[in-house]
């Protein structure tokens, strides 16, 4: 039998606010896709061996295999749906997606997106228990000038579809182009209203780090690198919350244990922390199995975990009239787990 706390957080209503599109396909998302690319008797998916111990340069290989299969517009549906299902399953109803538009022989930037869209679109109807955004993602390692798309793609489904397009995101390999690159790109995607949920601290660059922190942004992913005045900055703006990924983050070698998590210090002192996946099939893990070690690593009551899913949704992009629809889902699960 499953310990009663385990049985609690599958049943939590979560709140997933950092999960890339492309690093959230399961196995069994990615034989999908295979068969959908290359038929039945495909065996690319044994390129595909789930990993225990990795580095960011296994975990951007996994990218590279996931983005070959999801070349196409139809692809790219399939994908964001089989994703929207596991959050589903796994009790999430409230879900901020972020993906990089992408061009292919097969697909226009503008195909991609509109595809994810669509696809979020048609979840509305048939999972109506999950609410879905998307954040458009700028990748550090394109061109300016496809990062400058990308930004004029956020704004412009941003006005067509204001109910589903939320954010701009900054990600991909930390070392490659420097921030000040896309800060006016950014800027300007602040400007059109857009939110700024923006990677930061990922190597250890205080500098860098000093002038995002300047910048300002409305979430920080991850933060791992983020120390000495830098750190006191941040706590200093209760503005900002961290999305902390413990797993992705362990197994990316840059936090030797999970009670040496930088979650710990931010947490304790009151700063707003949101636990999420990051990629959940590349890291082989899900929201409920972070909230578990997070739970079991910094010893969190029911109550903590009930606080962090309502913490979640404060800091989410969510609307006005959208948030206290995910606080009714969590207060009512809160009534009725007074015996967990
Ligand atoms: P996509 O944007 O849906 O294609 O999702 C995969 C992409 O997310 C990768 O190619 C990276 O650009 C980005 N990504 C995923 N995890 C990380 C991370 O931990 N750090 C930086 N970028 C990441
Ligand atoms: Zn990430």
């Amino acid at each position: 039998m499953k310990p009663n706390k385990e049985i609690f957080i599958e049943q939590l209503p979560k709140v997933e606010l950092h999960a890339h599109i492309n690093g959230s396909l399961s196995n069994e998302t990615l034989c999908k896709l295979s068969q959908l690319k290359y038929g039945t008797d495909a065996k690319h998916t044994e390129k595909y061996h789930l990993l225990t111990k990795m580095d960011l340069i296994d975990a951007f290989e996994k990218f590279k295999y996931a983005h070959e299969l999801t070349d196409t517009p139809e692809a790219v549906a399939l994908a964001t749906e089989c994703v929207i299902r596991d959050f589903s399953d796994d009790n999430v109803v409230y879900v901020e997606l972020r993906s990089t538009p992408r061009s292919t022989m097969k697909m226009t930037k503008d195909e991609y997106i509109m595809a994810v869209i669509d696809t979020i679109l048609k979840m509305k109807s048939q999972l109506p228990s999950i609410l879905v955004k998307l954040i458009v993602s700028i990748n550090r390692r394109e061109s300016i000038e496809s990062a400058e798309e990308n930004g004029s793609l956020a704004s412009k489904y941003a006005k067509l579809h204001p109910n589903i397009v939320c954010g701009v995101d900054l990600s991909g390999d930390p070392a490659s182009k420097k921030f000040s690159d896309f800060e006016p790109i950014l800027a300007k995607a602040r400007e059109t209203g857009l939110k700024l949920a923006l990677h930061c601290g990922e190597i250890d660059d205080q500098d860098e780090i000093s002038a995002m922190l300047k910048f300002g942004m409305h979430r920080l992913g991850h933060g791992t690198f983020i120390k000495g005045e830098n750190e006191e900055i941040l706590l200093k703006n209760n503005e900002i919350a961290l999305e902390c990924c413990l797993t992705s983050n362990l197994l990316c070698g840059v936090v030797p244990t999970y009670s040496d998590h930088h979650f710990w210090r931010f947490y304790k002192n009151g700063h707003p922390v949101v636990i999420c996946t990051d990629d959940f099939g590349v890291f082989s893990t899900s929201l409920s199995k972070e909230l578990q070690i997070a739970s079991d690593t910094f010893n969190l009551s029911s109550d903590d975990l009930i606080k962090l899913s309502r913490g979640a949704i404060d800091c989410s992009f969510a609307s006005d009239d959208e948030k206290p629809i995910v606080h009714g889902k969590i207060d009512s699960f809160a009534k009725d787990a007074i015996g967990f």
